[in-house]
């Protein structure tokens, strides 16, 4: 029945520990320490929290849990896994693969922008505090820079890649992760010695309901799969690797315990010291890259900058590990779909992905073509963490509710049988039934309340892109 094209046999991950680091490496990233801090802040703290910490523990959890399922089973990446079961169910998998190009269409961007800081840091960035925002706001709207700190950065992952799952990926998660873990670990610290700085912890953790709206409430489901890598088949593709031997349901406990762990910390790496500093927590996307430099700077001497040093090395890295994930959700559906060489389905996905980065890049300094008013980077943010991640996390769990047997589910989830899972009967009506419906309430509300804010144009073309997916769901 598989479609695949591709005969050899299928590579794995080279252990346990290696997968989990890996899965881990792809959901700790930039949405953990660059997007959750800010989208945090300008959601009004607590309460935004606290609902994305539900989401992540009803829907999140149930979802990757899904994902790897589906993954394993099949032993296909994201399109192939769909089309081997059902081709009308194909242009989910489609779907994740335009999700992938386009959130690759600016998180190299991002992981440019920390890429350049280890630079920056290192030629005397600290050393003038009170211009460390200015300088900010300067360099992501400069023309040029930000795109060449793109393209190396975008190199680096098709180096990555190139090399395959088990060699480049695996080894890059292993070594580099529990570096980041440890750098924000100081940082926390140091910013909760500052005096104020207990202000930023109520910030974060005491919820005030009724800043909440729906548009809140789909921020923070968008979030909790942007941060998870969840909803465009990323976790399936990675699951695809993954031997049939492995506990699925731990291993999934663990990858969503540390991603989530390392939101959190870096939310207290942030908050309190921009409270002690006086700042506004709603400053928006570059809250990473003006509170920590400002953090390290009030340390002052060589300390600051080598932690400042090595804060950015670990943020490069992180994004690293996320985004190589990214690149090789379109490069296995090449391969498996479209019977490419790797190297020439590296180097195809991401010749699509730079044009992408360098209209996103640009239309920060408000150069370049916008639709509805919105420059390119806002529109690939809005249409993936809005719109496609959580519409394919619904479809994935319809798929395995309404679409898979459950027993066929109920034995991959427990290795037929070898490990235990009590709680299989709850997931399986959280996936059936619930998360569909959770889903698309809380994605109507946030469409509705989208208009509001201007944006809902955007959404409502992301959800034309998806119908129009499903018509043609026979052609992919
Ligand atoms: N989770 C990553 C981060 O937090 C980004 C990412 C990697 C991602 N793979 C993904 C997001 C798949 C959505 C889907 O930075």
């Amino acid at each position: 029945m598989a479609t695949s094209t591709s005969t050899q046999p299928r590579d794995t991950w080279g252990s346990k520990l290696g997968f989990v680091m890996a899965a881990a490496g792809s959901a700790v990233g930039l949405g953990n320490i660059w997007k959750f801090p800010y989208t945090a802040g300008e959601s009004g703290g607590g309460a935004f929290v606290a609902i994305y910490l539900v989401f992540v523990i009803f829907i999140g959890f149930s979802v990757m849990l899904t994902e790897f399922a589906i993954g394993r089973k099949t032993g296909l990446s994201a399109v192939g896994a769909f089309k081997s079961t059902d081709r009308r169910w194909t242009f989910t998998g489609v779907m994740g693969v335009v999700s992938g190009l386009l959130i690759m269409g600016f998180y190299p961007v991002v992981g440019g922008w920390a890429l350049a800081y280890i630079f920056k840091v290192g030629g005397g960035l600290l050393s003038a505090p009170s211009a460390i925002g200015d300088s900010f706001g300067g360099f992501i709207s400069d023309p040029i820079q930000p795109i060449m700190w793109m393209g190396i950065y975008l190199l680096m992952n098709v180096v990555i890649v190139m090399r395959g799952v088990s060699g480049g990926i695996e080894k890059a998660g292993k070594v580099l992760m529990p570096l980041l873990f440890v750098i924000l670990i100081i940082v926390s610290v140091k910013g909760l010695s500052l005096p104020g700085a207990s202000a930023g912890l109520k910030f974060l953790f005491t919820p005030d309901f009724s800043k909440v709206d729906s548009s809140v409430v789909l921020a923070a489901l968008g979030q909790a799969f942007f941060s998870l890598s969840l909803g465009m088949g990323c976790m399936m593709t990675y699951g695809s690797y993954l031997k049939k031997k492995e506990n699925l349901v731990q291993t999934t406990g663990m990858v969503t315990a540390m991603d989530t762990g390392v939101a959190i910390l870096a939310g207290i790496a942030m908050f309190p010291a921009m409270f002690a500093f006086g700042m506004e927590p709603a400053a928006g996307p570059g809250l990473v890259f003006v509170v920590v430099p400002q953090l390290f700077a009030e340390m002052g001497g060589a300390i600051g900058i080598l932690l400042a040093l090595l804060f950015f090395i670990g943020l490069t890295v992180a994004a690293l590990t996320s985004s190589v994930s990214l690149l090789e959700v379109v490069v296995s559906y090449l391969i498996d779909e479209k019977g490419m060489k790797r190297s020439t389905a590296v180097l195809s996905a991401s010749a699509v992905m730079s044009v992408l980065c360098v209209f996103a890049s640009l239309s920060l300094g408000g150069i370049g073509p916008t639709l509805f008013g919105t420059g390119a980077f806002d529109i690939f943010d809005l249409l993936t963490d809005k719109i496609f991640l959580a519409v394919g996390g619904m479809l994935v769990c319809i798929f395995a509710g309404w679409r898979l047997s459950k027993a066929d589910l109920e034995k991959e989830i427990t290795n037929n049988g070898e490990v235990p899972f009590p709680l299989f009967g709850l997931w399986y009506n959280l996936v059936k039934y619930i998360i569909p419906v959770a889903i698309a309430i809380v994605a109507i509300m946030g469409i509705k309340s989208g208009f509001d804010s201007g944006k809902g144009a955007i959404m409502l073309l992301g959800i034309g892109i998806i119908a129009i997916a499903g018509l043609f769901s026979k052609k992919f």
